[in-house]
């Protein structure tokens, strides 16, 4: 210890849901949620409805295409020449790796470079999802394709450009995914998150279908209209476009995807820290804990004391760097050198934090997989 474990079980059972809540649409599973070779394996051998990987780095789609993944597709612009280098490099054998743009710097950088290496690259355009509304912004800063006229010079331009191919279209709805509908004790947030969400799920599908007539009647062979992610695959799926739909989180169901309103995963992953000290009765300090989330800072954020039930951080000291203390008062006689298990509030991230992870199976140990910062990767 400290020690990050996945309960083989539970991710079962997440795969198993996941299944079910996207009906028949394919599901691109999102590695930035996963971050284990191994784990993502292990879910494409799950079902065959699992397609693809939605990579989160020009390196990290090289990496899991010299690994034996293949159907790739990132979902961030790739702006170093290099690694466009690299990526023509697996295509050439053979791959199916497809890049993300939404400027016309994007396009002009993977055209020179698929001219330089003969060949012409599969690219996609990612559609700006968030709705304004008087004095919020709904969604993420991402795409620059906020108005059907970006869109259509973007797509005049590709049209004369040799060496790209424009297949995909990308709109991610972070607004709908990413936010959290159902937080204790936060009853008038939550109906007002969920009022937001309601109204912005037309105006998503909507703005989706246009952009789809439009790079359709512009000529393009579309072959992936990709959306949604974990907290929003039940309205995803309604949109007739949709060729598939991304998850990543759901699998381990890092403690931020407990509240949300539409579903309820399993906690499949998490992480054990040792107890080292008892500066007092019913305060057990353990080595390590501090993973905190990336995102805007909250509460949320924080790693969630899972086992022993009852385990709570203390308000003044969060977890730290070095020692996170809990508070607990339950019937479980803790000794020093005992773990305390945490989840994570972000899935992909626990895996920044450890080296491997224990796969365990009816309570056991099974077996010990690297993470790809075990394997010496650090993509971002
Ligand atoms: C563009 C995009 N779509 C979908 C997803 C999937 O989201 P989640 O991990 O919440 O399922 C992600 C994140 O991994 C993403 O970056």
């Amino acid at each position: 210890m400290p020690l990050a474990f996945v309960d083989m079980e539970l991710l079962d059972e997440n795969i198993h849901q996941i299944l079910q809540r996207s009906k028949n649409i394919p599901i691109r599973i999102a590695s930035k949620s996963i971050r284990c070779a191994k784990i993502l394996e292990y879910i494409f051998n799950a079902n065959d409805q699992f397609r693809g990987i939605m990579s989160f780095s020009g390196a990290e789609a090289v990496f899991l295409s010299q690994k034996g993944f293949d159907d790739i597709l990132i979902a961030y612009p790739v702006t170093n020449g290099e690694v466009i280098s690299d990526i023509c490099k697996e295509i050439k054998n053979g791959k199916y790796i497809n890049l993300m743009t939404d400027k016309l710097d994007h396009v002009h950088l993977i055209n020179k470079v698929g001219k330089k290496h003969h060949v012409k690259i599969s690219i996609s355009v990612d559609i700006d999802m968030s709705v304004d509304f008087p004095g919020l912004h709904f969604g993420v800063w991402r795409s620059s394709i906020r108005k059907p006229n970006t869109l259509k010079s973007l797509l005049e331009e590709i049209k004369k450009m040799d060496f790209v191919r424009l297949e995909g279209v990308m709109g991610y709805e972070a607004q709908i995914a990413g936010v959290t509908d159902k937080v204790e004790k936060k009853w008038l947030m939550n109906n007002v998150i969920r009022s937001l969400k309601k109204f912005s799920i037309n105006k998503i599908a909507d703005k989706r279908k246009k952009a789809v007539e439009m790079i359709k009647a512009m000529g393009f062979d579309l072959k992936i209209v990709n959306g949604g992610g974990t907290g929003s695959l039940e309205s995803t799926i309604r949109e007739d476009v949709i060729t598939e739909v991304s998850v990543g989180s759901g699998f381990f169901n890092s403690h931020l995807f407990d509240n949300y309103s539409k579903f309820k995963h399993q906690p499949a992953a998490g992480f054990a820290c040792a107890i080292n000290r008892r500066p007092s009765k019913n305060i057990f300090t353990c080595s390590g804990g501090g993973y905190v989330a990336s995102g805007s800072p909250e509460k949320l954020k924080l790693p969630l004391p899972f086992l022993p039930q009852g385990a709570k951080l203390i308000k003044n000291e969060g977890a730290g760097e070095v020692q996170t203390p809990i508070i607990y008062k339950g019937n479980e006689k803790l000794q020093i050198g005992d773990p305390v298990f945490f989840r994570h509030s972000k899935a992909g991230e626990l895996c920044e934090r450890f080296n491997s992870l224990n796969l365990i199976r009816k309570n056991k140990i099974e077996i010990e997989v690297p993470t790809y910062r075990g394997e010496g990767q650090c993509f971002l």
